[in-house]
């Protein structure tokens, strides 16, 4: 059975021995002049040189990118969705087209990762009325035998209202048990896998498209959900580097519904690499996604039992997550950060507890008891939401 680390280095190689150099990849931190607080997709540190910058490496580029998404928080614990997870990504900066992107994602895919096409579905841009159906993508899947969905919104690509845009073609693959059946827009066990996104266009601020002189192409491969895939497991949960996470959890904390066990170990690992990247828990920003993290960790761990601790979390299991990273924080470090947060979070719910207690807040809270809880003793609406179901219960 391939490894997520095979995985990553067939992927690497195939568009390697194809003229695409590596990018060095890595941290979650973006550069300075970028708005967002985290990177959120492979080719995000990659805007100046798609927007027309050259790059340094040239025009073919391949590389892994480590993200952060904390939009599909309420999904975390379900079978495809994590917070930390890796992008695989090939580009063409004003180089070669879509159709020549497709054929090669196809031929990776079947030859290199062995998935057999009749479990392969594709959707591409059907149009709408200001842009016209990607022809060229919808040609090319009908020579190579896919079948094809188009959608509209699904498969316009934009990273906001303004800038790089376009048409965007989603590969998906079966992962039912029984012959595949519907499409994937109707039929939630086609997963989606890869996406090509032709980018034609730069969206300006009174919504204009302006067609650019050199279109690129971009694409991104979850690769934790292609390893499910090759490794045929049920959810993303399953797959090597995160097995030992559930297995081990469970042990130490058990017995967990599965659900919890899944946001556990999502949100542990991901507050790990956080950490590795050398963000420390803070009241805003980037600090403040982590503490959020560790903070929905702990609100799970103690609901069955308020005597769990991050103490008992193995070091095994954080150094296992930043070796994978290669990051260098040692875990030592990281652990000691985890349990500085564990504390401080412990005092900030007895503090919660205590002035909860007081009669005032006994009936319904309104409106000005949030604010005043707020402002004068320093607990947000959802920790005082969190204490008062919480003694409830
Ligand atoms: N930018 C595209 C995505 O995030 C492909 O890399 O899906």
């Amino acid at each position: 059975m391939i490894t997520t680390d095979q995985t990553v280095q067939t992927f690497l190689d195939f568009f390697g021995e194809r003229g695409h150099e590596l990018t060095p990849g890595g941290t979650l931190i973006p550069s300075p002049a970028d708005p967002v607080l985290f990177t959120t997709s492979g080719m995000h540190p990659l805007t100046p040189y798609l927007m027309g910058r050259p790059h340094p490496l040239g025009r073919r580029l391949t590389g892994s990118q480590r993200c952060l998404r904390t939009t599909d928080l309420d999904e975390v614990g379900d079978d495809t969705h994590l917070t930390v997870f890796e992008m695989l990504g090939s580009w063409s900066l004003g180089d070669y087209g879509g159709s020549r992107s497709l054929r090669w994602g196809f031929e990776l895919l079947r030859d290199g990762f062995g998935i057999d096409p009749g479990r392969m579905h594709v959707t591409v841009f059907g149009g709408d009325d200001h842009v016209e159906p990607d022809h060229e993508s919808w040609r090319t899947w009908e020579e190579l035998g896919v079948p094809v969905e188009p959608t509209t919104d699904e498969n316009w690509w934009d990273n906001g209202p303004t800038g790089l845009c376009g048409p965007d073609s989603e590969i998906f693959v079966w992962t039912g048990d029984e012959l595949p059946r519907g499409t994937p827009t109707s039929e939630e066990r086609w997963v989606e896998v890869w996406n090509h996104v032709m980018m034609r266009y730069v969206r300006h601020p009174d919504g204009s498209l302006e067609p650019m002189r050199q279109p690129c192409i971009d694409t991104g491969m979850g690769l934790e959900r292609l390893v499910r895939i090759l490794q045929n497991t049920q959810s993303v949960f399953e797959i090597d580097i995160l097995r030992p996470w559930l297995s081990t959890l469970s042990r130490i904390w058990g017995p967990l519904d599965e659900r919890s066990l899944r946001l556990l170990s999502d949100h542990l690992r991901s507050s790990i690499v956080v950490l590795g990247d050398r963000v420390t828990p803070s009241p805003s920003g980037r600090g403040h996604i982590l503490r959020r993290l560790i903070r929905r960790t702990l609100t799970t761990l103690w609901r069955d039992d308020p005597t769990r601790t991050l103490l008992d979390l193995p070091i095994e299991l954080v150094d296992h997550t930043l070796g994978h990273f290669r990051q260098s924080v040692p875990s030592r470090d990281v652990r000691t950060l985890l349990l500085a947060e564990e504390r401080k979070f412990d005092l900030l719910l007895q503090r919660g507890r205590k002035v909860l207690s007081h009669r005032r807040f006994s009936g319904p809270l309104t409106g000005d008891d949030y604010h005043y809880l707020h402002d004068t003793h320093g607990l947000p609406r959802d920790l005082v939401v969190y204490l008062t179901t919480d003694a409830e219960r």
